[in-house]
């Protein structure tokens, strides 16, 4: 797998509810070769603080050699992130990681909650423009309130797939987890992709074991170097192994993992 470093022009920057932002970088050789689940480092800083690159899902690709990323303020990195200026330059390694392992027969179920619904757009354009017909999929989106959801919806609906959502509070959609509407939403022969909080994810996780259902999850770790090096991204196994998600990751099928939730 070809991996690049490339100073990326911020082509646009979107501020939205709740510390969120979408940033498009146009970086032609990763928006190439990148696929759905794989994720970049970016350095934040042109200095030395914060010294370390950041890990972002790939959010989507275009054919004019842009990737977005999908991201909330945390700390000092996203913080500097959030405050690029058009035209300016950004230096993005990548693609990075494993991503999802599309299967091209039965119907897919998309499940995203919170900032894990930023690999989900790109998943689910690639499964429609590869499956051709995406009839039979759904896209099940969960968030805590409608701000955090809303600015997304569009870019999904414009795919045509069936889309549900669930908010914490119910301002928007069903009244609860995404979980509990993904329980009675899954057809025979399904598989099911999966991003969010690790409780979503093994509660996801269970429901499709219970009814002998593919599931692949795509999970965090803190991160280095993104590339194998550092170790630093080790996580617990099925197995009894460690794992090291940058590198084996970000996307496993849920069974491979340890879920301490
Ligand atoms: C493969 C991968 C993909 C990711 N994709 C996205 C994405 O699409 N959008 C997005 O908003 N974030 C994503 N993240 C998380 C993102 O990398 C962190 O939010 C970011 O590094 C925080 O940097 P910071 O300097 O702002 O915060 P820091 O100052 O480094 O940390 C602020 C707080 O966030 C916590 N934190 C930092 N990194 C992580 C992490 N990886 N997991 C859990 N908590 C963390 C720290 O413990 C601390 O409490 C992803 C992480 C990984 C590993
Ligand atoms: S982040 Fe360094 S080895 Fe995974």
């Amino acid at each position: 797998m070809s991996q690049y470093q490339e100073k990326a022009t911020v082509a646009r920057i979107e501020q939205f509810a709740n510390k969120n932002f979408r940033l498009t970088l146009h970086c032609p050789q990763i928006a190439v070769s990148a696929k759905p689940g794989q994720f970049v480092m970016i350095r934040t800083a042109t200095g030395k603080d914060p010294l370390l690159r950041r890990p972002f899902s790939i959010h989507q690709t275009s054919s004019g050699g842009g990737i977005q990323i999908y991201f909330k303020v945390v700390g000092r990195g996203t913080e500097i992130l959030s405050q690029v200026k058009k035209d300016q330059e950004v230096s993005v390694l990548g693609p990075l990681g494993r991503g999802f392992r599309l299967g091209l027969n039965g119907p897919a179920i998309i499940v995203g909650g919170g900032l894990g619904i930023a690999p989900m757009l790109f998943l689910a354009k690639e499964n429609c423009r590869l499956k051709r017909k995406c009839s039979d999929d759904l896209i099940l989106l969960g968030a805590r309130e409608k701000n955090e959801l809303e600015h997304l919806l569009e870019d999904f609906r414009r795919l045509g797939l069936r889309l549900l959502t669930a908010t914490d509070d119910g301002s928007l959609g069903h009244h609860g987890f995404v979980t509990e509407i993904m329980q009675s939403a899954l057809p025979p022969g399904c598989t099911v992709y999966t991003c969010g909080p690790e409780p979503m994810m093994a509660r996801v996780g269970k429901i499709c074991q219970s009814q002998g259902i593919p599931c692949q999850v795509s999970v965090e770790s803190v991160m280095a170097c993104g590339m194998g090096a550092c170790l630093g991204c080790s996580r617990p196994a099925k197995d009894g192994t460690y794992t090291h998600v940058c590198l084996n990751g970000p996307v496993y099928d849920a069974e491979e993992l340890q879920w301490t939730i």
